[in-house]
């Protein structure tokens, strides 16, 4: 695992965002797995700026959305569909047909599932993972649990996930789903190299456990350890309670 520690939560994300768009530049067909979240605002922003300057296209790339909330349409402003199309698709040259997205308020949960698992399974798998990590250590909305599930399954949200996305619905948890689809930790760590972003002091502790700690699924993020391509990109704040300043 390489620890990658920035200035800043912008040189973080700027970090990450070369890194992404130099995988692609190398690999133009490249299926990306993608996160949400309030960590990669800048993150996609920067990547944004990256495509207008002309430095990557998306245009043979393919993108696959970490999690979803279900029971939300695709057009509802608090689904993560909304949340990528206006930070990122309406920005950037993924065809239409390239932009794999969980249907949050498909009639059949399993078809659906089965549907995102064949696509992403004839593409290959994800080439790329690029992930943050969750207050409670979930990576995608695998929450800490005995037992994790491996593909992509519908889940019951935590407390503590519920409430940090409270702020996709004016601030109100009551009105944050219950329930979500995520991508399965055995798809997630399947990536072929997996990028990860966190940034803030409210994750250092959590940061210690999950890059340093043992390797539990009370904390999903441990399994990033056992992972042979991984790049944790973190600014100063997120990296403080790392043993060795990060470097690792
Ligand atoms: P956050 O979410 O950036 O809003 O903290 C990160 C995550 O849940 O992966």
């Amino acid at each position: 695992m390489r620890v990658l520690v920035c200035r800043s939560a912008s040189a973080a994300a700027t970090a990450a965002a070369r890194d992404v768009a130099a995988f692609v530049r190398a690999r133009p067909r490249a299926t990306l797995g993608l996160p949400t979240g309030r960590t990669p605002v800048p993150f996609y922003a920067a990547l944004v700026g990256l495509h207008r300057r002309g430095r990557v296209s998306f245009a043979r790339a393919h993108a696959f959305n970490l999690d979803e909330f279900a029971g939300l349409a695709a057009d509802d402003p608090g689904s993560y569909h909304s949340y990528l199309r206006r930070r990122l698709f309406d920005h950037v040259d993924f065809p239409p047909g390239h932009r794999h997205v969980f249907d949050g308020a498909a009639r059949s949960a399993r078809r659906q599932i089965a549907g995102f698992e064949r696509t992403l399974d004839r593409l290959g798998g994800l080439d790329l993972a690029v992930l943050g990590i969750g207050l409670n250590g979930h990576l995608g909305f695998n929450e800490p649990a005995g037992v994790l599930a491996s593909r992509t399954h519908r889940v019951r949200l935590s407390t503590s996930s519920r409430r940090a996305n409270a702020w996709l619905f004016g601030g109100d948890v009551r009105r944050v789903p219950t329930e979500a689809f995520t991508m399965g930790i055995g798809t997630i760590l399947a990536a072929r190299r997996i990028v990860v972003l966190v940034t803030g002091s409210s994750k250092a502790r959590l940061l210690r456990r999950a890059l340093q700690g043992g390797i539990t699924t009370r904390v999903p993020a441990s399994l990033l350890q056992l992972h042979p391509d991984c790049t944790v990109i973190l600014d100063r704040a997120a990296s403080r309670h790392l043993a060795g300043g990060g470097v690792s």
